[in-house]
């Protein structure tokens, strides 16, 4: 028996890894974080499956379950929404894992912000323009944040940041962006990037919110940053014609001719 935990992904059901979706099909039962995954995704389990909502569970009851299913040798699924690498409350259940001696693998998933970038049709790194892109979020409820980790600290950088978790908090996130970015930096907030019902709203950073108007809440994900809007930016080395690499060595003087792999 073994606990299979899958990046169930941004929420449409065909941004899976096949990995991931073979695993769902071959495993009795399923435990999912209702709060984010769409029950579409639900569809890849077995028809006689014990589907699962732990959104509304503690931990102690979601360890019971798997306990239970390792008691009867029955693989679970254990699906998180996006990747299982960031904010997905995986580390918590490893830790009991590892401790009761329960076996699990690990798939990785789609993320949201792979998703709100696709759905934006955008590179969150430009040559010259940014070349580093923070994942983060703000304080809320049952998280506090590392006091080095604040948005003005990240803001110093430049970088493309995509702050999860924070819609509800976006006044404060464009008062904390503002000196650094700039009144007309581009803003692009992306709710439920992949769903069929998702929006888009694209405004500069002084006016995202009203642009907003609370008319989104939760599964949305804010991306700031010059990428967005850039059209004047630098062509990469890696294409360009003439610069000698591995892959497209120029002449026979070439420290690469003859170099594979
Ligand atoms: C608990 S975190 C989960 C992140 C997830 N593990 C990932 O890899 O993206 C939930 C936050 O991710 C973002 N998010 C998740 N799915 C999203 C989607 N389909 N569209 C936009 N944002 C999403 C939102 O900011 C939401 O508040």
């Amino acid at each position: 028996m073994t606990v299979h935990f899958i990046g169930a992904g941004p929420g449409a059901p065909d941004l899976l890894t096949l990995r991931g979706r073979d695993l769902i099909a071959a495993s009795p039962v399923c435990l999912y974080a209702g709060s984010l995954i769409p029950a579409a995704v639900l569809d890849h389990c077995p028809a006689d499956a014990r589907i699962i909502n732990t959104a509304p569970m503690e931990l102690d009851e979601i360890m019971a379950e798997i306990a239970a299913a390792h008691a009867a040798g029955q693989d679970v699924a254990r699906l998180h929404s996006g990747d299982l690498s960031v904010w997905s409350a995986m580390g918590e259940q490893l830790r009991r894992l590892r401790a009761m001696g329960i076996p699990f693998t690990v798939t990785p998933g789609v993320p949201a912000f792979a998703a709100a970038a696709a759905a934006l049709e955008a590179e969150l790194t430009l040559p010259e323009l940014a070349q580093s892109l923070v994942l983060t979020r703000t304080p809320g409820r049952a998280s506090t944040m590392p006091p080095t980790e604040s948005l003005t600290n990240f803001a110093v950088t430049g970088a493309t940041l995509a702050i999860h978790l924070s819609i509800h908090n976006l006044d404060q996130v464009v008062a904390d962006l503002v000196p650094a970015y700039g009144a007309d930096c581009p803003v692009a907030v992306v709710w439920r990037a992949s769903w069929p019902d998702q929006r888009i709203v694209r405004a500069p950073l002084v006016t995202i919110a009203q642009a907003v108007a609370g008319s989104m809440e939760r599964t949305a994900l804010i991306i700031v940053g010059r990428v967005l809007a850039a059209e004047d930016f630098a062509e990469s080395s890696l294409y360009a014609h003439g610069y000698d690499r591995r892959f497209r060595p120029q002449d026979a003087l070439s420290r690469f001719s003859g170099v594979s792999e």
